[in-house]
């Protein structure tokens, strides 16, 4: 198994601690960072829809609480494997390619499960930023 496989693993498995009983669509994401620990993360949403948080958002918050060893790689699990959605759709969100943009380098890449790879810049090029 390579290193993007096995990255894509601890995503798919992230899910299965999803907290998503509004949208019933759960979504993983693991870290991988450059001294070689992998950080998970799943979509905690709330009934305040608003406040719900990304599986990739909660994944970087929780490496960088942790450490501030650089992020190498970022996977991604989006939805159900039996539900057959649009590569398109398949992508992280806007408001995370912002919070990603901020830990991660341009040429960092980025898994997604079931679409091919993309680098940061791919995703988010023009990111806002104040340094
Ligand atoms: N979601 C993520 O966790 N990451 C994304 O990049 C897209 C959306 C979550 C938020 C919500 O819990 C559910 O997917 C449906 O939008």
């Amino acid at each position: 198994m390579t290193s993007e496989d096995k990255l894509i693993e601890a995503a798919r498995a992230a899910k299965e601690n999803s907290y998503s009983p509004y949208s019933k669509f759960p979504v993983g994401a693991a870290v991988l960072l450059e001294d070689g620990q992998v950080f998970i993360g799943t979509n905690i949403e709330n009934a305040s829809y608003g406040l719900t948080c990304c599986a990739e958002r909660v994944a970087l918050f929780s490496a960088r609480t942790a450490t501030s060893a650089k992020v190498s790689a970022i996977a991604i699990s989006i939805g159900h494997k039996d539900e057959l959605l649009p590569k398109t759709s398949l992508v992280p969100c806007g408001a995370c390619r912002q919070v990603m943009s901020e830990f991660l380098d341009p040429e960092t890449p980025v898994y997604v499960d079931g679409n091919r790879s993309f680098t940061m810049a791919e995703l988010l090029p023009h990111s806002f930023k104040l340094r």
